[in-house]
């Protein structure tokens, strides 16, 4: 299987088609400007309205990590990885900075017009509905880290497999984030396992 290195990136369809989940990783630190690529890569995902409520976390630190894997179940790729990444949506966040969804190019009248429109469109939602409609973003993101880390030979393991009030205490989130999931990082130290999906005419209806 490929495992490229930071310089030979994958195409998009090795990346897709190389990707697995791997739960045990090289033990050896990330380096700092692939991640920071990959979370770059990740911002460039779409959001409706370009909204961009989706944050990160990113975790290097082994304590941290085995306090995280305590509250996910003991799973032991969540300590095993040098890095875990944490992507959740904030629409209390983006309602709160508005201006910011928008380009300084548009000026400051618009700006201050366009972010008063958005707090409107959200005013009518409560908190939990709102924060729904923001983690659907936050999940399309949740796929570029994947693909991303992949595409700069890195590996990952999407996981929903945790507590998510005990991960916000932890991580000293407000109440009303939303987790697309933890995504331990790093290079694989075995490959993953092999994978059964379904085919195209399966899950496709064509007209
Ligand atoms: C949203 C989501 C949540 C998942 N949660 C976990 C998890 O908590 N622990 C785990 O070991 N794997 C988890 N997985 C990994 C799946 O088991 C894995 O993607 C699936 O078996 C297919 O294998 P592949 O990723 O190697 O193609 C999760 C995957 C997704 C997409």
């Amino acid at each position: 299987m490929t495992n490229a290195t930071a310089t030979q990136t994958l195409s998009v369809t090795e990346a897709i088609r190389t990707r697995r989940s791997i739960r045990k990783f090289m033990q050896e630190p990330m380096d700092q400007q692939d991640l920071r690529q990959i979370l770059e890569l990740a911002s460039l995902a779409p959001t409706a309205n370009n909204v961009q409520p989706t944050r990160f976390v990113v975790i290097q630190n082994k304590e941290l990590q085995q306090k995280l894997q305590d509250v996910s179940y003991n799973q032991s790729q969540v300590s095993n990885a040098p890095a875990v990444i944490v992507v959740y949506s904030d629409m209390e966040d983006v309602l709160q900075n508005a201006e910011q969804s928008f380009p300084a190019s548009m000026g400051e009248e618009q700006i201050k017009a366009r972010a008063e429109s958005l707090r409107q469109q959200f005013g009518g939602q409560d908190v939990a509905q709102r924060g729904q409609w923001a983690l659907t973003q936050a999940n399309i993101a949740f796929g570029f880290v994947m693909l991303a880390a992949r595409g700069l030979g890195y590996d990952t393991v999407p996981m929903l497999g945790f507590q998510p009030e005990k991960v916000r205490e932890l991580l000293n989130l407000p109440e009303h984030v939303q987790f697309a999931g933890l995504l331990p990082i790093g290079k694989r130290a075995e490959e993953g396992f092999p994978h059964h999906r379904h085919n195209v005419d399966r899950i496709t209806t064509f007209y």
